[in-house]
């Protein structure tokens, strides 16, 4: 019956072509003529729609999920019901999703930036209430390949599924990805979402999901009950550290899996570059060597609502055996009143026979001790302290940013140079000109003098109004991003940690001498803040970084009001280019590269209402966030996103191949 719906129109969408079935719903490519543009409308099928609680629950989860606003959450444009079918309108995405890119063991860093998005999206939903309960490949759509964008939230809860099968808050997933405790209908909160994730980062790293079987039921089972087959004897390639973080995020028990996405994300990231460290230092064969975990302590910090980097897993006394019985026979019950709805939902039965699944190894005793499946493995609190303990290895060092040896000196003398179009803004005599040069830090500053000058826009996101005057005192900001020569003083030093070498299409990039001068990526906002203070710097504030890009004259983009492709350091490329490398765009002051690139950490933390509330001198960002502000747009933005007033935000522990930055400092 779905496919009468291409010709149809629901509300104004006109219904184009079938991009994909799921288990629940049609999703459609459909035309918005008010708007002119291509969305994608998922369509329930009617027998969700029958009851008058399923209109007010997909209502009023249709509302609260439409209310996430994040970089890697796809937004959703609209939702709706028209007769007896329910639709939800979202961006429409060309380039598939991460299930398409599936089947074979995905590079490491590919499957770190991956899940390191993932968990960004998850940690902002979760921190405001929302679990995701469908977390999958096929619901990580992948923009250009590279940019994951999470779909679905709370779907499963929205078409009620749950509530028709046991009457209570029973989610239901996707089996292959589900967690045991969704598995068994009981209560799920984030940590639900993460052993998803992980399923996804085992699938990615080996290939295949974990559990594979004939049916949903028995799939569900193995979730349960079953130790996890092990990722390296699937994949041996697969580090041990890396091993251990999957082992982590799937323990069965959430009480000793990663509490938060983000935990996972930053374990992770840290196993990567300490394997790699372990293989390029070949004298060292140990992979136990630990990587220094890249957490300056700021004073900010201590406002921060979750602490970056954090022993993961308090000590816990294993559950006791009474409670595990209980859950396993609540399960079984459950699962065998749900397994005719997982029918409909499942979305992976592979026609292939189920492979055999690997013997458990020594190495997942560690694993297997944690799990809640007492009729198979008994609790021991030996080796659950040890999992513990080898778990919080990868992300618990913290170093020192003390600088051990001098940061770069400054050039005793200012070297003035015109800026390509310098301010006419009358200057105060002792300030330096608008747009005069002057290295500190051993890299180029440009000057931006005090006064004021328009702040965001009322052509863009609603968080980039209203438009408001903002003053700022004079400061320096460099003239283009950090490069990667420049932060391996800092490493050299002892300050900063070693990122990750990969670009992303260049496998040997930051040690690389051809791309010395272009941008330091893999930088989250420690690194960042971290980096700037040893150079005697600071992350500038979001004002500030606006105001360097776009002067006084409220313009557009850098260069001015027109956009002009020929004017960025780099446009709808696929990777980064040499910092600095067109000057034709420059800022009113000389600042390049504030267009493309790469996304830049700025020091405030993000809040979409902050410019109705902002104070009118020197605003600093909220008191405290989930997100901090990225400005500046990527190597393959339209002109949209690369505007003066666009605002990104991430989680601060986020690192992927787009994210550098630059630095700031008071006159
Ligand atoms: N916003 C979108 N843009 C482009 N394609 C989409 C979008 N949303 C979903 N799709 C495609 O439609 C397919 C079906 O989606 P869905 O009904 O959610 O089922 P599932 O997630 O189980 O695959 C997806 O696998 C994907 O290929
Ligand atoms: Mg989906």
């Amino acid at each position: 019956m779905t496919g009468t719906l291409i010709g149809r129109t629901l509300g104004q969408y006109e219904i184009r072509q079938e991009l994909g079935r799921g288990g629940m719903a049609t999703v459609y490519k459909a035309y918005q003529p008010s708007l002119g543009r291509y969305v994608a409308i998922k369509v329930l099928p009617p027998y969700h729609a029958e009851a008058e609680t399923f209109i007010a629950r997909f209502d009023r989860e249709a509302r609260a999920v439409a209310r996430l606003e994040h970089p890697h959450i796809l937004p959703i444009y609209d939702f709706g019901r028209e007769g007896d079918l329910s639709y939800i309108v979202t961006k429409y995405v060309e380039g598939g999703t991460l299930k398409d890119y599936l089947g074979q063991p995905f590079d490491l860093q590919r499957a770190t930036s991956i899940v390191s998005q993932v968990a960004s999206a998850l940690d902002y939903a979760h921190d405001q209430g929302i679990i995701h309960r469908d977390v999958k490949p096929s619901n990580v759509l992948l923009d250009h390949g590279e940019w994951a964008l999470l779909t679905d939230f709370g779907l499963a809860k929205m078409a009620g599924v749950s509530a028709r099968i046991t009457g209570s808050g029973v989610g239901i997933g996707t089996p292959a990805y589900m967690s045991p405790e969704q598995g068994q209908g009981l209560e799920v909160d984030r940590r639900s979402d993460v052993y998803s994730l992980g399923v996804i980062l085992y699938e990615m790293l080996t290939g295949r999901t974990p559990y594979e079987a004939d049916s949903p039921l028995s799939v569900m089972v193995q979730h349960i009950t079953k130790p996890l087959p092990s990722p390296r004897e699937a994949n041996p390639a697969i580090p041990v550290a890396v091993e251990r973080v999957i082992i982590k995020a799937l323990v069965k028990d959430p009480a000793y899996r990663y509490a938060r996405a983000g935990d996972l994300a930053v374990a992770l990231q840290d196993a990567v570059s300490k394997s790699k460290e372990a293989s390029q230092a070949k004298a060292s064969p140990s992979a136990e060597t630990v990587t220094k975990a890249t957490t300056p302590s700021s004073t900010r910090e201590q406002t921060r609502k979750t602490p970056p980097s954090r022993p993961v897993e308090p000590t816990k006394t294993p559950p006791g055996g009474k409670r595990i019985a209980a859950a396993v026979i609540t399960g079984i019950v459950i699962l065998a009143l749900v397994a005719a709805a997982c029918v409909t939902i499942w979305t992976l039965a592979r026609p292939k026979p189920a492979t055999p699944a690997p013997t458990f190894t020594v190495a997942q005793a560690l694993t297997a001790t944690a799990q809640t499946t007492g009729a198979v493995t008994t609790p021991s609190p030996v080796a659950t302290a040890e999992a513990t303990a080898t778990a919080l290895v990868a992300i618990t060092e913290t170093p020192t940013a003390t600088p051990t040896t001098a940061p770069p000196t400054d050039t005793p003398t200012p070297t003035v140079t015109p800026s390509p179009t310098a301010m006419p803004t009358p200057v105060s005599p002792a300030e330096p000109a608008a747009g005069t040069i002057k290295v500190f830090g051993g890299t180029e500053m440009v000057y931006v003098p005090s006064g004021k000058f328009t702040m965001g826009s009322d052509s863009g996101d609603p968080d980039e109004s209203p438009v408001h005057t903002v003053y700022l005192d004079g400061f320096w900001i460099d003239r283009t991003e950090v490069t990667n020569a420049a932060f391996q003083k800092c490493v050299e030093a002892g300050a900063c940690s070693r990122p990750i070498n990969s670009s992303n299409t260049r496998d040997n990039y930051y040690n690389n001498p051809t791309f010395a001068d272009y941008p330091v990526i893999y930088m989250n906002h420690y690194d960042a803040e971290g980096y700037c203070r040893w150079v005697g710097k600071r992350l500038p504030s979001e004002a500030e970084w606006e105001k360097a890009a776009r002067g006084t004259d409220g313009r557009a983009w850098p260069w001015g009001d027109t956009f002009d492709a020929g004017k960025l350091g780099i446009g709808r490329g696929e990777d980064t280019a040499r910092a600095g490398s067109n000057p034709a765009g420059a800022s009113p002051y000389g600042a390049l590269d504030m267009a493309g690139n790469v996304l830049e950490w700025v020091a405030d933390w993000y809040a979409p209402d902050y410019y109705a509330q902002s104070p009118e001198r020197n605003p600093q960002g909220p008191a405290t966030g989930v997100d901090n502000v990225l400005r500046g747009g990527r190597w393959w933005d339209a002109e949209y996103d690369l505007r003066t007033t666009r605002r990104w935000h991430l989680g601060s522990n986020t690192r992927t191949a787009y994210l550098g930055f630059r630095c700031a400092r008071d006159r």
